[in-house]
């Protein structure tokens, strides 16, 4: 068998974490593989919250896939990779390793937990968005919590399908058409009670539909949760101004260009490394205004205290920003 040799070095936004072997390399669909990753010397691995993301090092470049367990005393992670024919080159490279190979991995990160109160959990995902829901239907089983699913994928095209309906039952929806999966989403919207918060994953179109349904019908932002593929599922946004404190200038970001974007045209110089919204080189402090977070890196807190934003793709709330700048 012949396996590939880890990197040289590690790309620093796995610096700290873990080298996993492959264990296993299994065909989810014809463009889906999932790809189990162990300490190669045995034991548990660091436990993660449902919903969490490992950062994965393919050559120079990294990319972030949800983890499909429960999190709880893992001894291996598991992940599925959709290949992206042209994409940045990680899917394609992740298609390629095999069982034995090396890989350089973050340790687990969260950025789309569950929340501990909720008396139910309903989530919705579109194709390889099943992943990181999966993690949270697995989780609420394990902790007795409840939770339910609508999972939309072309005919022949899902993923983790009989895993999904081993684990929930007559709580998972199955849906193969647009018509179906509204119908099925307006029915279960407004029919849940109070405790109920929805995590929703999947292209960038379908989540803002789901999402501006679910405000339509009176959801309060509280109990919305969301998660992007990466950076390329994220929508070009809206225009907002950043006042450079500290330079004393003003800058107007438009739609479809990032502020990392702005800035380096302004002459200034970011650390960044994967411009995706993983790697937090490209963190900013933010002194008034509410960021838009759009990252996989600063966790749920982090985001919530404002004070931080990864400029690379994260974008603004607020009409202006003012940035430490
Ligand atoms: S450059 Fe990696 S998070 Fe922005």
């Amino acid at each position: 068998m012949t396996t590939t040799a880890l990197p040289i070095s590690a790309h620093p936004a796995v610096e700290g974490g873990l080298q996993l072997e492959v264990t296993s390399v299994s065909v989810q669909t014809e463009s889906i593989v999932s790809i189990i990753l162990a300490n190669p010397s045995g034991g548990t691995l660091p436990s993660y919250v449902p919903g969490s993301h490992l950062v994965v090092q393919y050559g120079d470049g990294v990319n972030a896939y949800s983890l499909t367990g429960s999190g709880n005393a893992p001894s291996e992670y598991a992940i599925s990779v959709l290949r992206v024919e042209d994409g940045a080159g990680g899917s394609m490279a992740m298609h390629q390793l095999a069982v034995g190979d090396r890989v350089y991995v973050s340790r687990p990160r969260s950025a789309f937990a569950p929340v501990s109160t909720a008396t139910h959990h309903l989530l919705v995902a579109a194709g390889i968005g099943i992943t990181p829901v999966l993690s949270h239907a697995r989780a609420a089983a394990d902790r007795g919590t409840t939770s339910s699913l609508i999972y939309v994928y072309r005919p022949g095209a899902g993923a983790h399908v009989d895993e999904a309906r081993e684990l929930l039952g007559p709580a998972l929806t199955e849906c193969s058409n647009r018509t179906g999966f509204q119908e099925v989403l307006t029915e279960q919207l407004a029919s849940q009670n109070l405790g109920t918060h929805l995590y929703v994953c999947g292209p960038g179109a379908f989540m803002d539909g789901v999402l501006g349904q679910a405000r339509e019908l009176g959801w309060p932002e509280a109990r919305l949760h969301s998660e992007a593929f990466g950076a390329a599922e994220l929508d070009e946004g809206e225009p907002f101004s950043v006042n450079l404190v500290r330079s004393g200038i003003k800058l107007e970001v438009p739609a479809g260009v990032s502020l990392l974007e702005t800035l380096e045209n302004a002459g200034k110089t970011i650390p960044n490394m994967c411009r995706k919204g993983i790697c937090g080189e490209c963190s900013l402090s933010v002194l008034r205004g509410a960021p838009q977070h759009r990252d996989l890196y600063l966790t749920d807190e982090e985001k919530a205290e404002n004070t931080t934003m990864m400029c690379c793709v994260s974008r603004s709330e607020d009409p202006e920003l003012e940035l430490d700048l």
